[in-house]
């Protein structure tokens, strides 16, 4: 009987390890910073010092993080993007940084940022070349794999520009397999899918096996119309891929953009709430040293960093889409459920949806505790099945809620599925 039951075990736990890339990392989505969207491919240090790509602007966002309660939030990476090296590799081969812009090395650099309490992270590329056209990894995976854990590297942005399509997966796989071989443990941020969405579907087992969060979709700006697009994207393939999130590998869709230019308050806390319900990486791109301090509240919000954080690990998904409202829900620990409601009509005032009408309600039999976290934190109390309670949602904001049902034979919601939704495009209206 014993013996039958440790075989199980082992058999569940097995099956579970094999799921994901099975380096112990980013058992939750990664939270940190990366340069790419606010500071670009700017290497003009002479005219730009502040911003242009060196080793003082990953020192002073590191100061900052420690400063200005972002550490304490848990944000901890802290992530070079592409244009970091020189454009020759050394005698033996080696990437090596720019030494104007980085005269201290990466290794000190690492120092460094380790001595904050503070992880770092830097970027290459599969293919011959990077996006920008400074040196790719083909042929030198090992290489660049040994001498980034000998920096003290913690995790890598794996690019997938100037690379045969059908050879993307072989060199995603070599590079996962030649990191794993330092002995370091350095998370792999991949963007693998990305690349291969265009000549066919790619394949997300062999994804979550490599890769600890891949991108799947275009790049990140700084604008509503682009936050709004990889929201699309991802509702518009979540079947393919929710299935693949789970803790040590997820979708990434991107870095937050929230404190630059481009985006309203209103519109700010949209890109916060879905990707606390994406289950995604929280990797801001922006100003650290100056932001507004709506932004930085915002970007510090415990509240969404639990639900981005939650122990289950599951991503959410859309349940509905009526009225111009999309509803996303997100299972989460403790049988509760994150929900997110997006105003998508983008003329008029704030515009209210009842809460019985969202599909995870059906949960809340007889009764449940809510919460509103965005746009302001407010218990909401116990409200019944057939509540009458209507949340009003700005244009292109969002309300986001926890809801807690209380029920002695309550119905796991971890069944809930974009496809039992009741009102899925069905009705017009439901207010
Ligand atoms: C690609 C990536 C971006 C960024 C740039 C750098 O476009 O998707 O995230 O890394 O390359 O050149």
């Amino acid at each position: 009987m014993y013996t039958a039951v440790f075989v199980l075990t082992l058999v569940v736990l097995v099956s579970h390890v094999a799921q994901g890339l099975d380096n112990g990392l980013a058992l939750k989505p990664t939270m940190g910073w990366l340069h790419w969207e606010r500071f670009m491919c700017n290497i003009d240090c002479d005219t730009d010092p502040d911003n242009c790509i060196s080793e003082r602007l990953y020192m002073q966002m590191a100061d900052v993080m420690v400063k200005e309660g972002w550490q304490d939030a848990g944000y901890e990476y802290v992530c070079i993007d592409d244009c970091w090296p020189s454009h020759q590799r050394d005698a033996q081969g080696r990437l090596q940084a720019d030494p104007k812009r980085f005269p201290g090395g990466i290794k000190k650099l690492a120092d460094y940022i380790h001595s904050k309490g503070l992880k770092l992270g830097i970027y290459g590329d599969v293919g011959t070349n990077t996006c920008a056209g400074y040196p790719g990894s083909l042929g030198y995976y090992e290489t660049d794999a040994q001498t980034f854990a000998d920096w003290g590297v913690d995790l890598l942005k794996f690019d997938g520009c100037y690379m045969n399509w059908t050879l993307l997966g072989e060199g995603y796989v070599n590079m996962s397999n030649a990191l794993n071989r330092t002995g370091r443990s350095i998370l792999y941020s991949c963007e693998w899918p990305l690349y291969e969405w265009p000549f066919h579907k790619p394949n997300y087992t062999a994804i979550r096996e490599t890769c600890n969060h891949w991108r799947n979709f275009a790049d990140v700006y700084d604008s509503w119309s682009s936050v709004k697009s990889i929201l699309d994207w991802t509702a518009s393939h979540q079947d393919i891929i929710v299935p693949s999130a789970g803790p040590g590998g997820w979708n990434d869709p991107d870095m937050l953009v929230i404190g630059n230019f481009g985006l309203s308050h209103d519109q700010q806390e949209s890109q916060m709430a879905f990707w606390a319900i994406m289950a995604a990486p929280l990797l801001m791109s922006n100003d650290l040293r100056d932001i507004c301090p709506r932004s930085k509240e915002l970007l510090q919000n415990r509240h969404i960093i639990a639900i981005s954080q939650d122990p289950l690990g599951k991503q959410g998904y859309r349940t509905a889409k009526v009225n111009s409202f999309e509803v996303w829900e997100r299972p989460l620990s403790k049988k509760r459920l994150a929900v997110a409601v997006l105003n998508k009509q983008e003329i008029g005032g704030p515009r209210g949806l009842a809460l019985s009408s969202v599909p995870g309600w059906k949960f809340c039999d007889p009764q449940c505790n809510v919460t509103q976290i965005l746009p302001q934190y407010k218990e909401m109390g116990v409200q019944p099945l057939h509540s009458k309670l209507v949340v009003l949602v700005n244009p292109s904001g969002t309300v986001l809620l926890t809801v807690s049902p209380i029920s002695s034979n309550f119905k796991s919601h971890h069944n809930l599925h974009w496809q039992d939704t009741s009102i899925k495009d069905k009705h017009s209206t439901i207010l």
